[in-house]
């Protein structure tokens, strides 16, 4: 891959400061300009002030130097990418594009964000050598989040510049790459948009609520929560508007061009300022903390309603999602109506533009997974209909199905995808055959690797999967992977397996999120029940398994990412080093139930903390232990795995991947390397505690924080409990200590707080609320 050393965005609007930002994420040093250098650093203020950040840790910011053009187009030469973001005009872009190709020099590859203007236009003027060097690269709002980056190549740009586009953004920025050609709106933007007009025009056409939409086009047919309006709330009406007209009016070719036609229901909200979030209202609107949605028939709001429709009721009780879509859109009330036709149109759409907007239908999908976090892409939503079924329905409404179906049906298997031996191949509409598709490199997916039975052991909770190499992964794969009796199991066993005949082990799957902790479920019952040598010989196992972890004879890497809460932490942190992805929010959050972490975490918290002070120094252990008391009482999590650094969940030198996907490949990586480097676990060694006279110092400190109002009387007797473990019980001052002994303090609190009301209270309501409760 090619360097990259150094980075220049011109514009520091919403996206030039968000990207300039993600850029300083990822290590690069970056150049912000604009007009002038006033405007760059309020657009990098607004980057350091963004909700959800911009930046992953504050510290970061200092990599983003800002300045005007005038003087800091002088700058650009040297620079290995450009990437141009200023307002979404020709003339502003050609302009300034101009200007930089005087200071330009060969090498210095030159993009452009623009999500509307034809690339080819905006480089009309410039050489043959600067075009070589440029493209299109359209990230997406916000580009720390959203996981698309469409890039845009010309006819005449190099090969190696789009690679080294393309690998920037993959493993430098953690993108998902897709190809688009440099038709309006790409590829995203092109379907997605197509599909919120159709949306809207058949809402109206069928006199459905706005609620009625959402509940349709959410998670019940594997779109994110926010649908249809609450997404163009958050991104704005205006935006929305532009993109439609941008659309029509550049798409004289589109035989379905008036679908992009801005309806008159858009213009009266944009009209009324009601652009959404950014206004305070648009579809919805909350008012003295109750959400409101628009009538649109009498353009007022009203109290948000429930939706009645019986095909949501009937699929809401349906797991399977290809079942559920096939049900809903056979449904003969209006919202089966509504989903079959939006469905349907979406479909043949799509299936329409191979290949004017993408050479193949895997560009397609995954930019619908990517940039609009589609469970399935069009394609993989014809798939789980059925192309054969679809296509007949289709002719019994007498519309056509478009010819890539026809291929698919005449010389295809009658699916766009198959799986032969575990490897995915899609149908290619100019071979008129199957293709493997495209491979990732650096990618590892688990379920590819199951498919080719590479499954050493497994129960309900978790498998041992073998990565090659000598690499054996353990996968959790219970319900929000919470980590329960099988998964303990399994984790023993799968130590045994990794000691006869692996070289190491790692730690990771594939899921939403890595571990939402212990079953929290199980956990409450065995209370109420008043198990309690249960739930103490749990206890035991857990930090026995821990323990065993840190100290096992072959290197372990865990790979978390997204939620690595309480238990699921408690099992990262004995791993000899941890590969996480860039965005894990990662935390000992037990407190929020009412309990302290006592699988070990606390116990490993206190090592890592008095390990950082230096052998034979007479140094004060209190501030350290009061560094993770703080962390643990307060339930901190992560904002980011660099964050998690500055929590002490993460060390120096554990890996951060930027791209999530490439986890389960780095993290064995990681664990292959110590391999080679003959790794040997740590040794065992006491830790000092600072005892009574460190208790009385958080004692004091909880009682300030009671008296203050900042925490309850129950958060009180909590932090005691903790402080009581993390100062190592009654001893003195600086007595050295066993791990195990910790252990046996880490269980007593634990079994002192879940006898309690108020915790069990606690517990109750994060179950049935998803929220903790402060009692
Ligand atoms: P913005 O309006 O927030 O920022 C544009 C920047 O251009 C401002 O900082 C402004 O000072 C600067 N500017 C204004 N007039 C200029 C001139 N004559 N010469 C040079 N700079 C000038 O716009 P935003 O949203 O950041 O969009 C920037 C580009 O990114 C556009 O091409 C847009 O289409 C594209 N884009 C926007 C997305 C979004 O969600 N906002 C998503 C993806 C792409």
């Amino acid at each position: 891959m090619r360097p990259l050393r150094r980075a220049v965005v011109l514009g520091s609007g919403v996206m030039g400061g968000a990207i300039a930002a993600h850029l300083a994420n990822a290590g690069v040093p970056v150049l912000l300009l604009d007009l002038d250098g006033a405007i760059a650093a309020k657009g990098k203020e607004r980057a350091v002030n963004a909700q959800p950040g911009a930046f992953f840790v504050p510290s970061r910011a200092q990599l983003v130097a800002t300045g005007g053009f005038d003087d800091g187009l002088e700058q650009v030469a040297g620079a290995d990418w450009i990437i141009e973001a200023v307002v979404e005009n020709l003339d502003v872009k050609r302009t300034l594009l101009e200007r930089v190709e005087a200071r330009w020099r060969e090498g210095t590859i030159v993009s452009t964000n623009t999500s509307g203007l034809p690339v080819h236009d905006v480089v009309e003027g410039r050489s043959d050598a600067f075009r070589r060097h440029f493209l299109g690269t359209h990230f997406f709002n916000p580009p720390r989040y959203l996981k698309l980056l469409e890039i845009i190549p010309l006819s005449g740009t190099d090969q190696p510049v789009i690679d080294a586009a393309a690998a920037w953004g993959d493993v430098v920025l953690g993108k998902g790459i897709v190809y688009a050609h440099d038709r309006p709106n790409f590829i995203a933007n092109r379907i997605g948009s197509y599909g919120f007009r159709k949306a809207v025009q058949l809402m109206l056409e069928l006199g459905l609520t706005i609620e009625d939409v959402d509940e349709l086009t959410g998670p019940l047919i594997g779109r994110p929560r926010s649908a249809t309006f609450r997404t163009t709330d958050l991104v704005g009406l205006d935006t929305v508007i532009n993109v439609s007209e941008n659309a029509y009016h550049n798409l004289g070719d589109d035989n379905e061009r008036d679908v992009f036609l801005v309806p008159p229901l858009f213009r009266e909200m944009a009209e009324r300022g009601w652009l959404g979030e950014k206004s305070g209202s648009g579809f919805y609107r909350r008012v003295d903390g109750e959400i409101q949605a628009l009538d649109y028939t009498t353009m007022e709001y009203r109290p948000r309603r429930k939706v009645t429709l019986p095909s949501v009721a009937a699929a809401r009780l349906i797991e399977d999602p290809a079942k559920r879509l096939r049900q809903l859109v056979a449904a003969s009330d209006a919202g089966g109506q509504f989903l079959w036709r939006l469905v349907s149109s979406i479909l043949i759409y799509a299936g329409k533009r191979i290949p004017e907007i993408a050479d193949d239908v895997v560009n397609v999908d995954r930019a619908m997974r990517w940039g609009y976090a589609w469970d399935h892409g069009p394609f993989e939503t014809w798939d789980l209909l059925g192309p054969a079924d679809v296509a007949g329905r289709l002719a019994a409404d007498g519309r056509a199905a478009p010819p890539i179906v026809q291929a698919v049906l005449d010389r295809g298997e009658g699916t766009f995808y198959r799986t032969p031996g575990g490897r995915r191949e899609y149908f290619d509409l100019t071979l008129a055959d199957y293709r493997e598709e495209p491979g990732r490199p650096g990618v590892l997916v688990l379920a590819d690797l199951k498919a080719r039975n590479r499954v050493v052991d497994a129960n309900a909770g978790a498998s041992l999967i073998d990565l090659g190499d000598g690499i054996a992964c353990l996968e959790f794969h219970s319900k929000v992977n919470t980590i329960g009796e099988d998964t303990i199991r399994l984790m023993h066993r799968a130590m045994e397996a990794v000691r006869q005949q692996f070289d190491g082990l790692v730690i990771g799957n594939q899921a939403k999120d890595f571990s939402g902790g212990a079953n929290l479920m199980l956990l409450l019952l065995e209370a109420q029940e008043g198990n309690w040598d249960d739930v103490s010989l749990a206890l035991r196992e857990f930090q026995r398994l821990n323990l065993a972890l840190r100290y096992f004879e072959k290197p372990v890497v865990a790979a978390p990412f997204g939620r690595t809460l309480a238990g699921g932490c408690e099992v990262v942190l004995p791993a000899a080093r941890v590969q996480a992805a860039a965005e894990t929010y990662i935390g000992l959050v037990e407190t929020g139930v009412g309990l302290i972490p006592a699988g070990g975490g606390t116990t490993e918290m206190v090592r890592r903390a008095t390990a950082r002070i230096p052998p034979g120094s007479e140094a004060d252990p209190t501030p350290f232990v009061r560094w993770v008391f703080e962390t643990i009482a307060l339930a901190k999590v992560s904002s980011s795995a660099e964050d998690a650094r500055n929590l002490g969940y993460l060390r120096d030198a554990d890996g951060i991947s930027m791209n999530g996907d490439r986890l389960i490949q780095d993290a064995k990586d990681a664990c292959l390397a110590l391999v080679r480097l003959g790794y040997r676990p740590p040794l065992r060694d006491l830790i000092p505690v600072v005892g009574e006279r460190g208790f009385s110092a958080l004692e004091t400190y909880l009682f300030l924080l009671r008296t203050a109002g900042q925490i309850s009387e129950y958060d009180e007797a909590i932090g005691r409990k903790l402080a009581h473990v993390v100062c190592g019980g009654r001893v003195a001052y600086r007595t050295r200590v066993s791990e195990e002994y910790l252990h046996e303090l880490e269980r007593e609190a634990f079994l002192g707080l879940v006898g309690e009301r108020k915790t069990q209270d606690r517990m109750r309501h994060l179950l049935q609320t998803g929220r903790p409760l402060r009692n």
